[in-house]
């Protein structure tokens, strides 16, 4: 069984510094007995000044810009976040695809831009309730990720797998049905780009203590991505200290 598990807290626009900074400092003392590997993606206002206190924490952001520099007024570019000790940016999230209507043109951009910066993009992809309800989850991951990821890159990726109808609702697919999808988000990345034939498959949505337990101990879910229960450092320090059996 695949062990090797990456779980990673969004914790969206959520904490002032002080809060936040308890949270690292408790995350820190703990790191010794902490069996996953993990990625905390604070709000960008806090990243650089908790990067440099906490220097053993791996940092990462909730979206950039696709372009470097520029006229982009309120945004950071990629290289900009690498710049204050960012390793990973989470992208295409289904609240950036909806609130700010990024879609499959913007996000192919916004991946490339963080590849070239020698950063690893955590790229969401997740069908709504009413894709579901037609039976057209597959077409749907498929167009999100046969337009986005480049077919010649040879560094890193990671996917994240978040049914939109299931982000924050306290309602989650089977383990099954989250298996049989990874399996086939796989089958699909091995095609685009046979560089991707390792590439991790998170889940993400109501993730929470006790749900993590039967994703992690499936070996076609490689990590979490997780919201809600990532503010709360009890709950998530008992996600990540989970042992995988
Ligand atoms: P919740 O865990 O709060 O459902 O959020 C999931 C999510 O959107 C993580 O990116």
């Amino acid at each position: 069984m695949n062990k090797d598990k990456l779980i990673v807290a969004n914790w969206k626009m959520n904490f002032l510094y002080n809060n936040a900074s308890i949270f690292c400092k408790k995350i820190s003392s703990k790191r010794k007995s902490i069996k996953n590997k993990f990625i905390i993606c604070p709000p960008t206002a806090l990243i650089s000044k908790l990067s440099l206190r906490f220097n053993k924490i791996t940092f990462g952001a909730q979206d950039c810009h696709y372009e470097k520099f520029g006229a982009f007024t309120g945004d950071n570019s990629a290289a900009m976040l690498k710049n204050i000790n960012c390793k990973y940016i989470i992208t295409g999230h289904s609240e950036r695809r909806k609130f700010y209507n990024e879609n499959n043109v913007i996000l192919k951009k916004k991946i490339k831009s963080i590849i070239n910066a020698n950063l690893v993009p955590i790229f969401c992809i997740g069908e709504d309730i009413s894709v579901k309800r037609k039976g057209n989850t597959k077409k749907h991951l498929l167009n999100q990720l046969i337009n986005v990821l480049p077919k010649n890159n040879k560094k890193k990726i990671v996917i994240a797998y978040e049914p939109i109808w299931a982000i924050g609702s306290g309602k989650t697919p089977k383990i099954e049905e989250i298996e049989e999808i990874n399996l086939y988000i796989k089958s699909v990345i091995r095609k685009i780009n046979t560089n991707y034939k390792n590439t991790k498959i998170l889940y993400g949505g109501s993730v929470n203590k006790e749900n993590s337990k039967i994703f992690l101990n499936n070996n076609n879910v490689n990590g979490l991505l997780v919201g809600g229960s990532s503010l709360d450092f009890n709950t998530f320090y008992s996600i990540l200290s989970y042992k995988i059996l």
